[in-house]
Formats: structure tokens, C-alpha cells, sequence
């Protein structure tokens, strides 16, 4: 039942292939050469219709037919495959010819440098770690047990309102005000001896050239079965002689905390010099950190037997001690993220601090 004027011959092939081959050489963008490859070889396309053609053919026809029109299909696939590699590496070149980059101009300032607190943050490590201290952590959102009623502040005591806290809308949670939770955090989960440091952002409502409402402290915590004051004084002297790269003369003064007793404030000698505070010299003192031995009601409320155990705690505020060690003059500059104050001030990403190469 073959109809031998629609069915294809073995002579349209040629003719079909010549046709496709001038389309295909004259197409110069890869659009076009898409829309061709859909019209020959789609699931529509001229030769996928003539192909199925096939099934209307006597065998002999077949036998002729089918090996040509599958020798067309590869053809033409070949013949698009080819130009479409050939307009693909002339792009290319084109976009290699005009966008150049000119290698000779400078670069400017490309790199991130590190945040005098982070800096200063792993300085303190460093130098703890080497006395045996780990880092600890505790959460920015603490509850008013570890923010203050296991250190001592009973409810009602007029030392929380000294604290400017920023209490969260459900009236239980609090933004921690300081560190020392971490010091009831460790103490209820780890067993003694203890001795660990715990940096991190503490908040206050507060702001002016020496405050801002968040700030940065350093919580040290030793806990023992023979810790006495002499072990708390020698330990921060040399953490500031360590830390100053320099003799530090420092002084403790007493001081009043809930959760020490006794309590202290430590000073370090300065002088002014100009702008700049040089450290260790001179006649006037500034305080740098709170410290005292562990009260006996904190070492309780953490389930600790203050007859056996006695420890130390300090405090210190690593914005302060930045600033003091690096020359900056106002403290709310340090979170008003300037480019260029982060690029006079910054440290470099790539250089750890170490006590045998020095920590700055
Ligand atoms: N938490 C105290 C403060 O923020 C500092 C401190 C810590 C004092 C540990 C004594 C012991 O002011």
C-alpha cells in the first residue's frame, strides 16, 4: 500500500543533506543553529517524520531507506555539533579579545584586616592557655539564676540595678551583663581543679566615650582545693606583663562584688603621653579588671563544699585593654565598623599570635 509519491527516495537524501549543510554553515549565532537542529532532528523535524515514513515501506524499500536516513540524521547531528563548537570558541575569543584586564595597574586595598577585639581576644588565650587555662563558653541570653542569684545577687539587691540591664520582653531572660554565669555554667557541669577563661560579648544599657551598651569581657575562673589570693595576684600580674609585652607595676585596690569575697580592683600604672597612654611609667593608675576569691554562697549555689574548695575569679574588659595597648582614643569607634578605622586599627588575617613570635 506504499505511495510512492509521498514516501522520501534515496535521491531527496542527498539533496536534503546538501541543503542542511549551506543552512548550517551560514547560521552565525547559536540561537538560530538550535532553532535548525530542532527543525531537522526535533521529535517534529523533517527527517524524524521521514523516518517514520519507514513503517510504510515494503522491505526492500526499507532496506534502502533506512540505512540512508539514519546516515542522514547522524550527518546533520554531526554537522550542527561542528558549528556549534565553532561559534562556542569564537565567542570566547571575541570575549578574551575585549574584556582585558591590565595586570600592571595596582590592586588598592583588597584585603580584610582582623578586629582589634578578636586580635586582642586570641592574644589572651595565648597567654592563659600557657598558665593552663581552657576556653569556655556560656550563652549571650542568659536566665537570673547564672546572670545573678547563684552570684549572689538575692533577688531585690540593689548591686543588679548597678548593672543597667537589658531585660528580654519576657520578663525572665536577660542580655548577660557580664561573663561571670559562665563561672555557675562550668562550675555546675565540670569537676575540680578548674581553671578556665571565657571571653565574650557582654551588655549594658550604656554609652558614652567609655561605654557602649556592648562590650567585651574576659572571665577567668580557678577552682581548687588550696587557691588563695596569693595565686589570684601572681596570676594577673603576669597575665599584664605578659599581655603589655612590658613590666607592668599594678596595684589591687578592695572592691565590693556579690560573688567575691574579698573582692579587688586591679590598677596598672600610666602615664599620658600626649594622645597616647604609655604603660608602666608614671604616676597615675587605671583599672583594668575586677577580681576576687569565689564566695563561699557561689561555690554552694553550684553544689560545691566551700570547706573543701576555694578559688578565684576575675573579670576584664578586653575593649578597655585594646584600647590601652593599641592607642585608640574612643571606644565607640571600635563598633561603628569604618573601613578606615578598621584599616589604621586592624591586624593582619593571616599572622597567629604566639608568645615565641610575639603576640601583635
Ligand atoms: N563580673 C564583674 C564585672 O563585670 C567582674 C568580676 C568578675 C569581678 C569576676 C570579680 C570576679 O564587673
Amino acid at each position: 500500500m506504499s505511495d510512492p509519491q509521498t514516501l522520501p527516495q534515496a535521491a531527496d537524501i542527498d539533496a536534503i543533506r546538501d541543503r542542511l549543510d549551506g543552512e548550517i554553515a551560514a547560521i552565525s549565532d547559536l540561537r538560530a543553529l538550535d532553532d535548525l537542529r530542532v527543525a531537522a532532528l526535533g521529535k517534529k523535524g523533517e527527517i524524524s517524520l521521514m523516518m517514520r515514513s519507514l513503517g510504510k515501506m515494503s522491505v526492500d524499500e526499507k532496506k534502502v531507506m533506512g540505512p540512508a536516513l539514519n546516515g542522514l540524521k547522524s550527518d546533520v547531528a554531526a554537522l550542527v555539533e561542528a558549528r556549534k563548537t565553532a561559534l562556542e570558541d569564537a565567542a570566547l575569543d571575541a570575549a578574551l579579545a575585549s574584556e582585558t584586564m591590565d595586570m600592571s595597574l595596582p590592586v588598592g586595598r583588597k584585603t580584610g584586616t582582623l578586629h582589634p577585639v578578636p586580635q586582642v581576644m586570641e592574644e589572651m588565650a595565648v597567654i592563659f592557655s600557657d598558665m593552663g587555662f581552657s576556653v569556655a563558653e556560656g550563652p549571650d541570653i542568659e536566665d537570673d539564676f547564672h546572670n545573678f542569684t547563684a552570684l549572689n545577687f538575692p533577688p531585690g539587691h540593689p548591686a543588679r540595678d548597678m548593672h543597667d540591664t537589658f531585660f528580654l520582653e519576657d520578663g525572665e531572660k536577660v542580655l548577660r551583663t557580664h561573663t561571670s554565669p559562665v563561672q555557675i555554667r562550668i562550675m555546675m557541669s565540670e569537676k575540680p581543679p578548674l581553671r578556665i577563661i571565657a571571653p565574650g560579648r557582654t551588655y549594658r544599657s550604656d554609652s558614652d566615650q567609655t561605654h557602649t551598651p556592648m562590650f567585651h569581657q574576659v572571665e577567668g575562673l580557678v577552682i581548687g582545693e588550696d587557691i588563695h589570693m596569693g595565686h589570684l595576684k601572681g596570676c594577673l600580674m603576669d597575665f599584664v606583663s605578659a599581655f603589655f609585652e612590658t613590666d607592668v607595676d599594678v596595684r589591687f585596690r578592695p572592691h565590693h562584688f556579690p560573688f567575691t569575697e574579698p573582692s579587688a580592683e586591679m590598677d596598672v600604672r600610666y602615664e599620658r603621653d600626649g594622645a597616647a597612654i604609655k604603660i608602666g611609667t608614671g604616676e597615675s593608675w587605671m583599672e583594668i579588671l575586677g577580681c576576687g576569691m569565689v564566695h563561699p554562697n557561689v561555690l554552694r549555689a553550684c553544689n560545691l563544699d566551700p570547706d573543701v574548695y576555694q578559688g578565684f575569679a576575675f573579670g576584664m574588659g578586653v575593649d578597655r585593654l585594646a584600647m590601652l595597648k593599641y592607642g585608640m582614643p574612643d571606644l565607640r569607634d571600635m563598633f561603628a565598623g569604618d573601613p578606615r578605622w578598621l584599616g589604621h586599627y586592624g591586624f593582619s588575617p593571616l599572622v597567629q599570635a604566639s608568645l615565641e613570635s610575639g603576640l601583635s
